[in-house]
């Protein structure tokens, strides 16, 4: 089964891998690719992108999208290095840009499909999102469903509750979220699960693709930069949401409302998960549990069909 879908991203090594994912498996067809500042400045990222997508020869439209969270002043990512890829090039001239705002791409591409038939995946803040559900209201009916990479319901990674795409911008989180759209909050409870070990690398390197040579340069640098966050490997967080698309048996889910927290000092940018007595219209739901080895298999096998 073909499934469509626009990534919203912020390049980022895991967001490049999560591009690596999508554009090598055969059951995913990119209707484009739009960007949002997040790990990095909103030029560099779009830079990345496009790039990446000269690469991986997608053909799908990249577009810019916003250069700032709704309301606060971005904070950059610690763990991508300077170029937002570990420092590393990606050895390709960048496709040419979108004339068109990344917002604007993601209402165009929703009107102009079936109903139903695309999925959202936005693996960094949540700014072009809530800013295309505000400016066109008409797109949430038409969206098969919102999967994406951010927020957690036990723990952050950017304070102790919040993570970091969520509190970059949590005023577009909170739009997002309450939104009456089926959502599922591929979160930091499932993709700490999702690590980079050494085997994983190993297995990685071996399948001989220039695109698993970029992989594994990319995530050489990242990994580092996770160690000295005291992890023992580096978590490729944003494959994860794209691999629940792919084949949803890989991630098990909980049902529960959602709450961005947007004034609490100590935990603004929480995702407070309500898991008391789930109700059955509840739209929202949380990835709690990966299939770790089926989840490796399936990037394995997609840096296989890549360049
Ligand atoms: C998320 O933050 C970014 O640094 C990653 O690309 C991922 O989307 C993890 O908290
Ligand atoms: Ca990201």
């Amino acid at each position: 089964m073909t499934h469509t879908i626009l990534l919203d991203c912020d390049p980022g090594v895991d967001d490049a891998v999560a591009l690596m994912l999508a554009a090598g498996h055969p059951d995913i067809e990119l209707a484009g690719i739009t960007t949002v500042a997040g790990n990095r400045p909103l030029d560099e990222v779009t830079e990345n992108a496009r790039r990446l997508a000269r690469f991986l020869g997608v053909t799908a439209p990249v577009a810019a999208g916003c250069a700032r969270p709704l309301v606060r002043t971005p904070t950059w990512s610690t763990v991508h290095g300077d170029s937002g890829l570990g420092g590393v090039e990606v050895p390709a001239e960048p496709v040419a840009l979108d004339p068109r705002h990344g917002v604007d791409v993601i209402i165009e591409t929703l009107l102009s499909r079936p109903v139903g038939t695309v999925t959202l995946v936005p693996i960094g803040p949540l700014t072009n999102i809530a800013m295309a559900v505000r400016k066109e209201p008409g797109i949430t009916e038409r969206v098969r469903e919102v999967v994406l990479m951010g927020g957690g319901y036990h723990a952050g990674n950017r304070t102790a509750v919040a993570e970091f795409n969520i509190l970059t911008d949590p005023e577009a989180a909170s739009i997002v979220f309450g939104e009456p759209w089926p959502l599922t909050m591929v979160g930091l409870d499932l993709t700490w699960q999702a690590l980079a070990t050494p085997e994983v690398l190993a297995r990685l390197s071996a399948v001989g693709t220039e695109s698993a040579r970029l992989a594994v340069a990319m995530i050489a640098p990242y990994g580092e930069a996770y160690r000295a966050h005291r992890f023992t490997a580096a978590p490729l967080h944003d494959p994860c949401a794209v691999a629940y698309v792919i084949d949803p048996t890989l991630i098990t889910t909980r049902k529960a409302p959602i709450t961005v927290e947007l004034t609490g000092t100590a935990t603004l940018g929480m995702t407070v998960a309500d898991f008391r007595d789930p109700d059955p219209q509840c739209t929202t739901q949380v990835a709690v549990e990966l299939d770790i080895e089926r989840f490796w298999d399936l990037v394995v096998d997609a840096l296989a069909r890549l360049p």
